[in-house]
């Protein structure tokens, strides 16, 4: 083995034991968080949150995920949360006035870490992000919409704009349930096994290696030797240099860093 590969080794191991650390650190207690979201689409999320991870998550009672419906807090008659922009560009608006009721209810309840407000020109979510906000006890997030809301909602009550990407989507609907879902599944116990969240691809900044399960061979294709050898070492090794030559091959920028 290559000195350069042996510091990259130790690298790989320290970062590993710092992570381990920290999520050690948490183990003594009870990760109970509870997500709000805010929406004018509630459908679009009700049965995500709902479904497979999500739902067992809350089952076990390890996270809260509360769907609102921002038209629940309209004064109109006709539940309108919008309207028409000042200076008369194309396009409307939501209204400060349901969204500022709905947050100002919530935190009536209790002290929100971050209120997200999700758009393209958010912060970009990335694992990092994902690991610091599944510390978090409540958060709410403000999903945005194509509309644009009053700026004055995002100045005075959102604490955190976060983009799930460089693409623009309809609504922030998809992009809540994609942090959702990167959040909760790193709350301890929501995983059967605690190590599958330490072993993901960007975790320690290096993809994952390749599985394989049986037969050991399909069709002439063969599952690598060194995995049907038993050698635990040897293993060890393989998915780490794996790891390394995917990422140095699909994804360098994650060694420079
Ligand atoms: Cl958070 N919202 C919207 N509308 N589009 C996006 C996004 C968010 N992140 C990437 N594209």
């Amino acid at each position: 083995m290559g000195d350069a590969h042996k510091s990259e080794l130790s690298l790989y191991f320290c970062k590993k034991y710092s992570l381990f650390v920290e999520i050690g650190k948490r183990i003594n207690f009870k990760a109970d968080m509870r997500i709000d979201i805010i929406t004018v689409l509630p459908e679009m999320l009700d049965g995500f949150v709902n479904t497979s991870i999500l739902a067992r998550a809350q089952q076990k009672g390890l996270v809260e995920i509360h769907v609102h419906n921002l038209r629940d807090y309209s004064k109109d008659k006709h539940r309108r949360v919008d309207d028409y922009p000042f200076g008369g560009f194309a396009g409307m608006v939501l209204q400060c006035q349901p969204i500022d009721d709905c947050i100002s209810a919530l935190m009536a309840e209790r002290d929100y870490d971050e209120i997200i407000f999700t758009t393209p020109d958010g912060e970009q979510f990335d694992q990092p992000m994902a690991n610091s906000l599944s510390l978090s006890k409540n958060i709410i997030i403000l999903c945005g919409h194509y509309k644009g809301i009053d700026y004055r909602i995002r100045e005075h009550l959102i604490t955190k704009e976060v983009s799930i990407g460089d693409f623009v989507l309809t609504g922030g609907e998809l992009a809540a349930a994609v942090m959702s879902d990167a959040i909760v599944r790193l709350i301890p116990g929501v995983l059967s096994d605690e190590q599958s969240a330490l072993s993901d691809s960007f975790q320690d900044n290096l993809l994952a290696a390749p599985v394989y399960t049986r037969p050991s061979e399909y069709k002439g294709w063969r599952v690598p030797d060194v995995l049907l050898s038993g050698h635990e070492r040897k293993i060890k090794e393989w998915e780490l240099s794996q790891s390394l030559e995917r990422t140095r091959r699909l994804r360098p920028d994650l060694l420079e860093e």
